[in-house]
This record gives structure tokens, C-alpha cells and sequence, in this order.
């Protein structure tokens, strides 16, 4: 599904966190979009046509001087906002001694940076490794999980448990522990140890439950059922090295039961077998706490991070316990471009500026601003919008076909366009359809820009379920 391209005559809009003053996509700007389009692959052509020109706090510009208030955090990056002085300032120290690139010989932002990482990590989890991209850190955990295993049991321990609907990046691992079956038939041969177990979700319970029942021990001995049958009988765990998860998946930002990752935890550690969470999208204080699987309250032993990492350019990390990172030998984990020092100076005044605000702990107040908000658009359209999720400043509001609960990516794109064309800087539909709005604003966000952001999603997926049923 595409946006539409053309310039569009549209409502002007004045508030003090959006202007729209011309037509949208404004036409001076559709030059740079079909340059894009005649070099590119058309599968990068997917997000709203606006040209991002300049950047501040929670606001985005184009060239004629429209501004969006954001809530994509470009892709739940830019955590503490764009353009922040310290984060400038650091990359320009940086900039100023020439030393732009190191490959792995040592430079000081990397080794300051990862001991600041190792400080907010959980005790325990205590060496760093960087890497470039969110899908680098999933293929190492892999990697590290497989190679503990056959540490442990030989070659028969290297079976990987994963979950549907999960997104762990695009590379070749990462896209076979991904748990959407259309984006990896390309593969073709999947690898037979890679074991793909149902999501425990509540909203969809597979035995007809509502809500959260109090039912961890049903749902997990479902999943113990699963890999019993996939795996054939007696010590299927003896065959297992790992599990991964995000810490919510984040097509709809769907967590989780607590007493059901409680057990899964206490499984993996009485079995040997390492438990990984994906934080690549949900760490960095996104959800309330510095890392999402700390709402679970249990220990991993290793976390995959990136995007928030760097709050701005190219950084990925995977951190975790010192016997499972520190398999290898001397030599054998080489990076071009990790720990870039230009990269590393950023992240840490971003992560500086996390502490420093106290960003967690806002974005935790934040969420009762962003449920009621949220539910104030299912009241206004209690037909067409299932379900809702909230959880700090992550919020996913799916969208329906009348009455139903199968999704309706038509009226969600529609509703994506008119919102951006009113001032607010959404990214298109993702989860099942896609039909899910996903609301992830910096996590300096105000409340008053929050609510008037808000107000302009509930005024256009009002407009547009008037217009397309
Ligand atoms: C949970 C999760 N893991 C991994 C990735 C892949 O990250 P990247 O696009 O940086 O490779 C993403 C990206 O959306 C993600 O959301």
C-alpha cells in the first residue's frame, strides 16, 4: 500500500505544535521525493512523502516551513529529541580531532561509552560489544546462543526458540527467527533448529480467554507443549541453546503476560538454555524502565540494543554475561565500524541526556496521558479501533474493519496520510494488516504536545472511518 504522492490541497492548521500551510506533500519538495524514487529500490518507498529538513526537540520541518509534531522518534530513535546542544556538541568535539573512524583500534568516546553502558545494564550483564544496526545484534546473539550450546552439549544443542509475529531485523538470521512467514519464504530453506513458538497474547488468547486471566500456567505449559511435539518427545530441552524475544513485539507493542515470562526464565535456567531479549526497539527508556524486560522483573543473560542506543547515527550493542561474550578468541569479533567514535560520542551524551532528564521515569508518567488519549479514540470510534496498547511512550492502536477484528490497512493508511497532512508526523501502519498506529513520541515530549498530537490521530481516523465506511 502507498501514500498518495501528489500535492494535496488541504486545511491549514496553527497550533503551537503543528503548522500546515500548504498543500501536502508541499510541492517543492516532490522533486527530492521522485529523485529518491527513480534511484531506489520502490520497496523503500514506504513512508508518508514528507521531506525531513530540519529537526528540533519533538518538532519537524520541511523546506516551506511546515512542522509536525513527532511521533516516530524517526524510527524510535531519537529518544531525547533532535538537535540537542550536548549531543551536537559532543559529535562536534569529535569531529574536530579528525578521528572519524578507528575500525578496532581502541578511541576514548568507545571506551567511555561502554562503561557507561555497562552501568545502566542489570548487574551481571557486564561486557559490551558494539556493532552497526538492531539486525547485527540479533545475528551475534544467535551466534553467541549457538555457539554456549555447543559448548554445553555438543552439536545437538543449537535449537533456537523465537516467537510469531516477532521482527528481529532483515539480515538472513535475523529474518529466520522473524516471525512473519511472508517476509522469509525468499529463504526457502529455513534452518530446522530455528523453532518458532505461538505469542503468548492476551488480546488474542488461542484458548478464548478475555484479558489477563491469570492463566501463565496453561499458556506456558502450551509452550512447552509446542516444542515437545515440534522437537520429539524426551529432552527436547538437551536440544535447545536459546530463546529469543523482543521485550514487546513491536508491530503493536504487545507484551508479554509477566507470570508467563517469569516461568519461561526460570525454564531456560534450569535447562541451560540462554534467554535473550531483543531491547532494539524498547530499550533506552521507551517504556518506563531503562530496558522493557524489566517490567518482567527476571534475568537474561544477554540484550540486543540499538536504535535508542545512539539516539541519532548508526550504533548497535549486545550486552551480556561475561562467560557467553567472552567465547571467543582474541581476534575473532571484528567490526568496521564498531565503537565509531563519532557514534559513540553521541550515545553517550544521549544516554547522558536520558539520566540527566530522567527521560524513564517521564516517559512512565507519560503513559496515563497517552492511554486516555488513546481510549478517548476508541470511544469516538468504538467499531473500527482494536485493540489499544500502551506502555510508557509506546503506544499501538489497531485498526478494524467495522465491527470485526480483522484489520483494515486501508482506513489505517488513510488515517496515517490525513494525520500527517494535519501536522502529525506518523510512520506508516505496521503489525498485522498493517493496520496498527504506532504512537512513539521523544520521550521529552510535552503533555500539552502530546494531547495536541493526539487530538490530530482521533480527528483523522474520525474523518477517515466517516469516509471509507
Ligand atoms: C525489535 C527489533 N529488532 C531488530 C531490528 C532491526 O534493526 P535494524 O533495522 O537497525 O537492523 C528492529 C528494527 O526495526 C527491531 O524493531
Amino acid at each position: 500500500m502507498e501514500f498518495n504522492w501528489q500535492p494535496r490541497e488541504v486545511p491549514e492548521v496553527s497550533t503551537p505544535y503543528r503548522r500546515i500551510k500548504t498543500k501536502i506533500p508541499a510541492p517543492e519538495t516532490v522533486p527530492i521525493l521522485e529523485r529518491l524514487r527513480r534511484v531506489e529500490p520502490r520497496a523503500t518507498v514506504s513512508q508518508p512523502p514528507i521531506v525531513w529538513h530540519r529537526a528540533e526537540g519533538f518538532s519537524i520541518y520541511d523546506r516551506a516551513g511546515n512542522k509536525w509534531v513527532d511521533f516516530t522518534s524517526g524510527v524510535l530513535v531519537a529518544n531525547a529529541g533532535y538537535k540537542r546542544e550536548k549531543m551536537y556538541e559532543a559529535m562536534l568535539n569529535q569531529l574536530e580531532t579528525g578521528v572519524w573512524h578507528t575500525f578496532l583500534f581502541a578511541n576514548e568516546p568507545r571506551a567511555r561509552f561502554v562503561e557507561k553502558l555497562k552501568e545502566v545494564a542489570p548487574p551481571g550483564l557486564d561486557v559490551v560489544f558494539l556493532l552497526t544496526t538492531g539486525s547485527e545484534s540479533t545475528e551475534h546473539a544467535l551466534k553467541l546462543m549457538r555457539t554456549f550450546g555447543r559448548g554445553l552439549g555438543g552439536n545437538k544443542k543449537i535449537g533456537i526458540v523465537c516467537f510469531e509475529g516477532a521482527f528481529h531485523g532483515r539480515t538472513l538470521g535475523a529474518q529466520q527467527i522473524g516471525g512473519t512467514p511472508s517476509l522469509k519464504e525468499w529463504i526457502v530453506n529455513l534452518d530446522p533448529d530455528i523453532h518458532q513458538a505461538p505469542f503468548p497474547d492476551c488480546h488474542r488468547c488461542p484458548v478464548g480467554k478475555e484479558g489477563y486471566a491469570e492463566c501463565e500456567d496453561e499458556c506456558f505449559g502450551q509452550f512447552l507443549s509446542f516444542l515437545e511435539e515440534r522437537l520429539g518427545g524426551k529432552d527436547y530441552q538437551g536440544r535447545l541453546a536459546g530463546v529469543i524475544t523482543e521485550s514487546y513485539q513491536g508491530g503493536e507493542a504487545r507484551f508479554m503476560p509477566k507470570g508467563y515470562v517469569e516461568r519461561l526464565a526460570e525454564w531456560c535456567r534450569a535447562n541451560q538454555i540462554l534467554l535473550t531479549f531483543d531491547e532494539v526497539q524498547a530499550g533506552f527508556g521507551r517504556t518506563g524502565e531503562f530496558f522493557a524486560f524489566q517490567h518482567y522483573g527476571v534475568e537474561p543473560d544477554l540484550i540486543c540494543c540499538g536504535k535508542g542506543i545512539s539516539g541519532c547515527l548508526p550504533l548497535s550493542a549486545v550486552i551480556g554475561r561475561g562467560e557467553i561474550m567472552r567465547q571467543f578468541p582474541p581476534g575473532a569479533l571484528t567490526n568496521t565500524h564498531s565503537g565509531n567514535p563519532v557514534s559513540c560520542a553521541a550515545a553517550l551524551a544521549h544516554l547522558e541526556l536520558i539520566l540527566e532528564e530522567d527521560l524513564v521515569s517521564k516517559a512512565q508518567a507519560m503513559e496515563a496521558v497517552l492511554r486516555e488519549e488513546a481510549e478517548a479514540i476508541a470511544r469516538a470510534c468504538p467499531d473500527i479501533v482494536w485493540p489499544i496498547r500502551v506502555r510508557g511512550l509506546v503506544g499501538a492502536i489497531g485498526l478494524v474493519e467495522p465491527n470485526t477484528k480483522n484489520p483494515a490497512p486501508a482506513l489505517a493508511f488513510a488515517a496515517v496520510q490525513r494525520a500527517v497532512e494535519k501536522g502529525l508526523m506518523l510512520f506508516a501502519p505496521v503489525g498485522p494488516g498493517p493496520a496498527t498506529i504506532k504512537i512513539n513520541p521523544p520521550l521529552i515530549i510535552t503533555e500539552e504536545a502530546l494531547r495536541d498530537g493526539m487530538a490530530a490521530l482521533r480527528e483523522a481516523i474520525v474523518e477517515c472511518r466517516r469516509e471509507l465506511y
